[in-house]
């Protein structure tokens, strides 16, 4: 059977630790720029329907350091769902390819991508999720809180793509997941009711960002308007305005508190300057182990699948 990574939720929590584990030793391994080629002669194919820096980097980079290429379809190539079917492109490239990687609007394309590939499907964003991001994310925890079971991560701002794999995260390792957005911009219900109904970690949906900071291990944000809602953002930032995270919010934890964010961040609007740049924030250590992680994550899909 192919392995797919879609969701972080598709995973036993056994499966997460391990790729986790393995992440940590391929890092080691990277930075010694040591030998580890299991996709020699090998390709990626990444789709983009969206824009991306990190993601594209991150896999290309990782990909080729483990022996295989990778080939970037930027937004004009395909016309994926338009100029040709989903259900076509994922036959057609499990001929060439050997894993495919895709960022693309509508979460049901992706869906569809994986049931009609007979080769591993690695989710690089959605509308509805994030799933190597929040991999990145906790890995990076992990690293910075080393040991600290439920750590308590509270994000700020809109309910979207990331919340939701934070979430999905939430059913398989425990945490305290708080989400403090403004009301009309909460996260699926759905996907909050199966975090709770998953019994382990503690999740709150909350609007008061002062109350809702205390004690927090970690503050997390996202841009306000993400990727297709661009033309909803001056709007918006009347909405969120209150929840912006400055050094005010970040002193209101009552305790020394991690800052983070997935990027690419506003600064100005959902965070200020001051905060990505104080020593607290481990910005660019989440966005070098996009790469570490996702490399453990094309390693682990391949050893697992068939
Ligand atoms: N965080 C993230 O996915 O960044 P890109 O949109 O630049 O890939
Ligand atoms: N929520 C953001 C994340 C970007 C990495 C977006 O979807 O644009």
């Amino acid at each position: 059977m192919v392995r797919h990574f879609l969701h972080i939720s598709d995973f036993e929590a056994d499966d997460l630790r391990e790729i986790l584990q393995l992440a940590t030793e391929l890092k080691v391994k990277f930075r010694a720029r040591d030998e580890y080629r299991p996709f020699t002669d090998r390709s990626l194919v990444m789709i983009f329907a969206k824009p991306s820096a990190r993601t594209r980097v991150s896999f290309e980079t990782g990909f080729t350091w483990m022996g295989g290429h990778a080939l970037f379809l930027g937004p004009n190539d395909i016309g994926i769902g338009k100029r040709e079917a989903i259900k076509d492109i994922a036959r057609l490239f499990s001929r060439y390819n050997y894993l495919i990687m895709a960022r693309l609007f509508d979460h049901a394309h992706i869906l569809e991508l994986a049931e009609h590939a007979t080769i591993p499907v690695i989710n690089g964003l959605t509308d509805y999720n994030h799933p190597c991001q929040i991999m990145a994310d906790i890995f990076t925890i992990q690293e910075h809180l080393p040991g600290q079971e439920k750590v308590k991560v509270v994000y700020l701002g809109d309910g979207n793509n990331v919340v939701h794999s934070w979430l999905r995260l939430a059913m398989r390792l425990p945490l305290h997941f708080s989400c403090c957005c403004p009301q009309g911009y909460e996260p699926d219900a759905d996907t909050v009711a199966e975090a709770r109904g998953a019994g382990i970690s503690t999740i709150e949906v909350l609007h008061d960002p002062q109350t809702a900071v205390a004690d927090a291990d970690v503050i997390y944000t996202d841009v306000w308007a993400s990727m297709g809602q661009k033309d909803e953002a001056d709007a918006r930032e009347k909405v969120f305005a209150p929840y912006q995270v400055n050094k005010e919010l970040m002193a209101a934890t009552g305790r020394e508190t991690l800052f983070m964010h997935c990027l690419p961040a506003e600064r100005g609007r959902e965070v200020t300057d001051a905060v990505m740049e104080a020593d607290y924030s481990i910005v660019f250590d989440q966005a070098e182990n996009r790469m570490h992680v996702q490399n453990a994550i094309m390693a682990w899909l391949v050893e697992h699948g068939n």
